[in-house]
């Protein structure tokens, strides 16, 4: 028996032990019957509750709304944290899938910490050793979150940020290409599908058919891809539109400034119908709202875009205009402890 057919019989063993066969087969909607059902204990495996998040409706933020709505996906309730855990998930199965990721390779991937944290949590739930380049500047909680799981940290110039993470990645992948398997975030089109095949149809069955618009940050834009082109296909009338920061020097870490970055090749841009954009003080301002009036302590990225959906609420409302607005809560307020700090002087 080759080797790669040796692999990928372990491979299917090891799916076929801890996961449901729809998330094996691609499909990372979570929360399906136990898959441990047939030994009689009912439980499921870390990786079967990455998806199917809750659908959220701010009470206090929308009070002053008659006629617009405005929903969140709780992204940050996955099992590592955040929406990446999605996109992860979808690449690490396909790379099973196809035997291009086998038991002797080390994951190698650029993150600026989400996708490394998800790529570590499911990498120590499946056995794989992680290699993981990130800016120097990427939070202390998110390098050593990773670190607890067991992945390697390897920091890129500061100064570069996510750009330089993805360069640093290149050139050590080009250097031993046999030692690794890189999913490339941002030139895999499993990381789009993720949300294609899980977050899109879960937002069209929560709301009913009812989303009129849907936001989204960008960071690979995977996301926003694979969301707005499912939404798209059942209604060309659903308006798709990107978050992004206002300016290429921002503070809102894991967005790219789209016009003075690298342009993922997932990234399409005719997906979105229009794009606004972010300030850095209006997201740490939100991020404070949200806690303090609505219970929700997220990341900078999703206040962003509750931000967003707020502005164009007000602007559908003056309007007189009726909408049904969703948008993405990416990840968990705690990962930015130590940046709170500095911020807050506590
Ligand atoms: C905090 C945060 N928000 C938003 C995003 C954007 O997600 P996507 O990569 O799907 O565009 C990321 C991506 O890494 C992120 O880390």
């Amino acid at each position: 028996m080759s080797s790669v057919v040796k692999n990928n019989v372990m491979n299917e063993a090891l799916s076929r032990e801890c996961l449901s066969e729809d998330v094996v087969n691609g499909s990372t909607n979570g929360h399906r019957p136990p898959p441990l059902e047939s030994l009689g204990i009912n439980a499921i495996s870390i990786l079967d509750y990455v998806g199917n998040t809750p659908l959220f409706k701010f009470c206090s933020l929308t009070r002053h709304l008659q006629n617009v709505e405005v929903y969140a996906k709780a992204e940050y309730l996955n099992p590592g944290g955040s929406v990446k855990d999605r996109a992860a998930l979808s690449m690490i199965l396909k790379g099973e899938r196809e035997g291009t990721l086998t038991r002797d390779k080390t994951i190698l991937d650029s993150t600026s910490g989400n996708t490394g944290i998800a790529y570590a949590m499911i990498g120590a739930a499946r056995g794989y050793k992680i290699k993981l380049v990130m800016p120097g500047n990427v939070s202390v909680e998110r390098k050593n979150i990773v670190r607890m799981y067991g992945a390697e940290v390897v920091l890129s110039d500061p100064l570069k940020g996510s750009d330089g993470a993805i360069e640093l990645a290149r050139e050590i992948y080009a250097a031993e290409p046999d030692k690794y398997f890189k999913p490339d975030q941002y030139n895999n089109e499993a990381n789009s599908l993720a949300h294609y095949n899980g977050t899109g149809p879960e937002i069209w069955s929560q709301t009913r058919g009812r989303v009129t618009h849907f936001l989204a940050t960008i960071g690979t834009s995977g996301t926003l891809m694979g969301t707005g082109r499912f939404l798209k296909e059942q209604s060309s009338d659903i308006q798709i539109v990107a978050v992004e920061p206002d300016s290429p020097m921002h503070g809102i870490e894991g967005l790219k400034h789209m016009a003075s970055s690298i342009q993922p090749g997932i990234y399409h841009p005719e997906t979105h119908d229009s794009k606004i954009p972010a300030p850095t003080e209006e997201a740490y301002e939100m991020q404070a709202r949200l806690a303090r009036e609505e219970g929700i302590f997220v990341g900078f990225s999703a206040a962003a875009a509750v931000w967003a959906s707020l502005t164009l609420a007000d602007q559908l409302e003056a309007q007189g205009q009726k909408a049904v607005i969703v948008t993405i809560l990416c990840d968990r307020g705690d990962r930015y402890l130590t940046q709170l700090s500095m911020l807050n002087g506590y």
